[in-house]
């Protein structure tokens, strides 16, 4: 068969598939260095479906509308996954693209990544070989699971290459720095030029504390939830607690009313949260993504679990890992912080732009 004449001009066809509101931060990231050198189709689980988790993230950073939304929506693991993995199935089955990208640790990262392993059709996984050693958490089956089906892996740290060199991953693993440090700087530029929410909620600088909470084994286990919130009750300080549906479920539940010094808010858009992080005294917070955030900005953080899968933060001395421990929480909000020297991590060199060179192998500007 004869090549079509510009067969060289034609571009490399890749699935970006996200779901939940931390990938819709880095798909941003990639989706612009991507679309510069590949056809694109967005692929939206709809793992994360209201307005405030999902549709303010592609206004706001400016991410292309999802060519799907498969609707799939809140249910059990299984479930979920599984209708995702019906659904994805379907649609790349449709598109047949040259490769599927999937990024970070959530069911839609899982569903994505075995939906293409079984059409075969190669993965590439953004933030690889994160590990937390802790199976119990769902979003360790989900990266391990990924990994190992993934043709690129893309990792952010010397120590996640290491973790995945442990498991006999050495083939097609990058060190490329993190895409959340490049979509924080777009953040925090934007949120100088238009974020009000300062103003709004009164807030002065290094005047507050902030908190996020959603991990299932926080929210899920009402002894180290009620441990916590004890803790965040004692603080003598204003606090801002934008409340992450799941957690506001759980403190529904438990029938906890905030005492007067903390303010639940719904959940902040990226640039709310970019204004809100950057003025913080101290963050709290069991999130992977806000602990590199609060690093980036130099804003000391507290984590509300028993371990990391960003160790080089707590090796540096700016992050504090508590657990649920009521006493151990005071203590790190009451001790001065000594904050020393902030050498760089995770930032790489334009990661977005390096990722879609690796997977097209044509350089983007
Ligand atoms: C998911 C990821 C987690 C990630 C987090 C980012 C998995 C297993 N977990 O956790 O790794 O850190 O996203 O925020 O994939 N809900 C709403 N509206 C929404 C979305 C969720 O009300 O738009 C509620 C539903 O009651 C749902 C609950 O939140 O059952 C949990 O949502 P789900 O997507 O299952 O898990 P997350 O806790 O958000
Ligand atoms: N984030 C946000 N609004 C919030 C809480 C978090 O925009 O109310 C941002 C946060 O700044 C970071 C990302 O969401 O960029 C982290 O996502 P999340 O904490 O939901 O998930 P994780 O990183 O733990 O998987």
């Amino acid at each position: 068969m004869a090549m079509p004449k510009d067969a060289a001009k034609i571009r490399m066809k890749v699935c970006s598939i996200v779901g939940a509101r931390p990938q819709f931060i880095k798909a941003a990231v990639v989706s612009r260095a991507l679309r510069a050198v590949a056809r694109e189709i967005l692929i939206h689980t709809g793992q994360h479906y209201d307005t405030e988790m999902s549709a303010v993230f592609f206004q706001e950073l400016e991410i292309p509308a999802p060519d799907y939304n498969l609707g799939i929506g809140s249910t059990s693991h299984g479930a979920q996954t599984g209708r995702m993995l019906e659904q994805l199935e379907a649609v790349l089955e449709k598109e047949r693209p040259d490769r599927v990208l999937v990024f970070g640790d959530t069911n839609s990262t899982l569903a994505g990544a075995l939906a293409a392993a079984k059409l075969k059709i190669p993965v590439d996984h953004v933030e690889a070989g994160l590990r937390s050693f802790t199976r119990s958490m769902p979003e360790e089956v989900n990266r391990v699971v990924t990994d190992h089906l993934s043709s690129l892996l893309f990792c952010p740290s010397q120590t996640a290459i290491e973790n995945l060199a442990r498991e006999g991953l050495t083939n097609g693993v990058h060190l490329v720095g993190d895409v959340m440090a490049e979509a924080l700087r777009f953040g925090v530029h934007r949120a100088q030029q238009r974020s009000m929410i300062s103003k709004h909620l009164d807030l002065r600088p290094k005047q507050y504390l902030l908190v996020t909470l959603h991990r299932a084994e926080n929210t899920d286990d009402h002894v180290r939830l009620r441990s916590i919130l004890t803790g965040l009750a004692a603080i003598d300080e204003k606090i801002i607690f934008p409340v992450h549906p799941r957690t506001e479920a759980a403190l529904g539940n438990l029938g906890w009313t905030a005492p007067p010094h903390i303010n639940l808010i719904p959940p902040a858009s990226y640039l709310e949260m970019c204004a809100l992080e950057s003025d913080a005294r101290i963050i709290l917070t069991d999130s992977g993504g806000v602990q590199k955030e609060a690093y980036w900005l130099g804003v000391p953080c507290i984590t509300l679990r028993d371990e990391t899968e960003w160790v080089e933060t707590v090796a540096s001395g700016w992050n504090r890992l508590v657990g649920a421990d009521t006493d151990r929480l005071l203590k790190a909000v009451s001790k001065a912080w000594e904050s020393g020297l902030r050498p760089p991590l995770y930032e790489g060199e334009r990661p977005g732009h390096r990722i879609a060179e690796l997977i097209t192998g044509k350089e983007s500007h």
